[in-house]
């Protein structure tokens, strides 16, 4: 066993996780102070969106340079002591890794835009026009065309995202070496490992319109892998949402000497309409979200290694998006921390989803602040649809609502700041805050903290076999864990009715586990699950 596969993993955004001084922005002396938070949790590393310098057209995903920190979140030297101090309290730091991408201020960039035979102008892909027009139709993920023209050269350059973040040339093997390099630099500070952003892009060809799982791509995660990482023992987890049960293993089967695990995107993706944007919406179905779960449980080899979460810095609050946020907050974010916690995998947790933070539903576009929404917005609006129907896909999806800042205390700005917050917070703090969620021993946090636990002390959560059961009840979730001769239940009602169930003919009364409602035994044979009642027991 790897200590990876042993592991939970908090997601910190640094920007929205403590401010330190004042200013209003999240800052590494910030997460330092808040420590003691994650290692009471019990998460054994920390998942770093980019502290790196960087111009924050996509906060910190278009970065300017791999080795200086941003002055907004501090210096190297914090950073130094940010790996030192989690270390002394087992907790690994692992950063995120953006080499699809650079921004345009970094000077390799800035080297290639003097012109056709400048060293660095290979380190990005370029093309001449076609028919006086870009090379071809390929679209931003952020909206608008893919190819930005740059005047001075008559060349077009590749953006997958915004224009401010060219794509690196992975074909060039002098970038990548200083890729490696860079990546080398971080390992030898001691490091726990990478995130790496969108790394199924980097084999992309774009005259073929190929953008993710190109055909190079595990050449150069192979590579990557035996110039860094490799040598280190460390994790990564490759963002990946091209992948499917079937790629998965070429990732991370460990005889290929890639990834540790990937973070795949199929469940997702459930409430979106079929071919079209995450944007464009529909219910998800509990029916469809069992069957993907499943899939990856039961998929992906012997080998292989999964990541789970339910939320990251680009993702809706779930409970605001599949549970409930209102009346059963609690009970919903228990149940889902519970179905989740007790899967085969590696769980992440997102900050503040431990405390069950919730969406924060804005009513003009001038509340935003992310990118990817002021471009969706601008482009819909051009399209002729709606405001409010533009604003009922942002309120359901966009990026703001996992990036608002945690509420830390009930004090004015959360405790996030003394200063005036960079993103104004989610109305319900005095409902929503750590302090009280500590001072609560039936909070969200312990129900984390206790599923932390329960995977440290039981061998059948990392190892055991995973087998779905009632796949096609529409509202319940259940699973059942094997290892040695052991046997768990996991069953979920993931809906605002209460259901009566029964899974033996006669009584039987077990001893739950962990719950999502105060209540220790269930019978069997007698189940009347409350709205999002969640248990987990050892069966016979
Ligand atoms: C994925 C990151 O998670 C997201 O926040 C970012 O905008 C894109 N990659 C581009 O780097």
């Amino acid at each position: 066993m790897k200590w990876w596969q042993n592991a939970v993993v908090y997601q910190v955004y640094p920007r929205s996780f403590q401010d330190s001084n004042g200013d209003g922005i999240g800052d590494i002396q910030g997460i330092i102070e808040r420590l003691d938070h994650i290692e009471k949790l019990g998460a054994d590393a920390i998942w770093l969106s980019p502290v790196y310098r960087s111009p924050n057209d996509d906060n910190g995903y278009d970065i300017s340079d791999y080795q200086a920190i941003h002055p907004d979140f501090g210096t190297m030297e914090d950073m130094d002591q940010l790996i030192a101090e989690a270390r002394t309290r087992g907790i690994r730091i692992v950063m995120d890794l953006v080499v699809n991408h650079t921004s345009d201020e970094h000077k390799w960039f800035q080297e290639a835009l003097k012109g056709k035979d400048d060293p660095y102008r290979d380190y990005y892909v370029w093309r001449d026009p076609v028919n006086g027009s870009a090379p071809n139709d390929l679209r931003s993920t952020f909206s608008g065309p893919a190819w930005e023209y740059d005047e001075q050269s008559s060349q077009y350059y590749l953006h997958i995202f915004s224009k401010k973040q060219p794509d690196l040339n992975w074909e060039n093997p002098k970038m990548r070496q200083e890729v490696y390099d860079m990546m080398n630099f971080w390992l030898d500070k001691g490091i726990g490992g990478f995130r790496m952003d969108v790394i199924d892009h980097i084999g992309k060809v774009p005259d073929e319109k190929i953008v993710v799982n190109g055909p190079k791509l595990h050449d150069y995660i192979q590579e990557m892998n035996a110039a860094t990482f490799g040598n280190y023992d460390v994790m990564t987890v490759g963002e990946t949402w091209g992948a499917t049960p079937e790629n998965a293993p070429l990732y991370s089967d460990p005889d290929r000497k890639e990834l540790s695990m990937i973070f795949q995107f199929e469940h997702i993706g459930l409430d979106e309409q079929p071919g079209k944007s995450k944007w464009d919406l529909r219910e998800m179905d509990l029916v469809e979200l069992k069957q993907v779960f499943n899939k990856w449980q039961t998929e992906i080899g012997e080998n292989s290694w999964n990541s789970l979460f339910w939320n990251n810095h680009d993702t809706p609050r779930i409970l605001s998006r599949w549970g409930n946020d209102q009346e059963y907050r609690v009970q919903s974010a228990k149940a889902f921390a519970i179905l989740l916690h007790l899967m085969k995998g590696t769980p992440y947790i997102y900050q503040g989803e431990e405390i069950g933070m919730v969406n924060t539903p804005i009513t003009a576009i001038s509340q935003a602040d992310d990118i990817e929404t002021i471009n969706f917005y601008n482009e819909r609006l051009e399209e002729g649809y709606s405001k409010e129907e533009i604003l009922r896909s942002i309120n359901a999806k966009g990026r703001d609502n996992a990036r608002r800042p945690i509420h830390w205390t009930n004090e004015k700005h959360g405790g996030f700041t003394t200063g005036e917050p960079w993103l104004a917070l989610n109305p319900r703090v005095e409902e929503i805050n750590v302090e009280k969620a500590l001072a609560d021993k039936e909070s969200i946090f312990y129900t984390y903290k206790r599923l932390i636990q329960l995977r440290k002390d039981n061998p059948i959560i990392v190892k055991g076999s995973f087998t779905l059961r009632f796949p096609d009840h529409p509202a319940i979730f259940a699973y059942k864990r094997e290892w040695e001769d052991e046997k768990w239940l996991v069953i979920a009602n993931m809906s605002e009715e209460t259901i009566p169930f029964a899974l033996t003919k006669e009584p039987k009364e077990i001893k739950a586990i962990i719950s999502s409602y105060e209540k220790e035994t269930y019978d069997l044979n007698q189940l009347v699950l409350r709205p999002y009642e969640t248990f987990a027991a050892k069966i016979k």
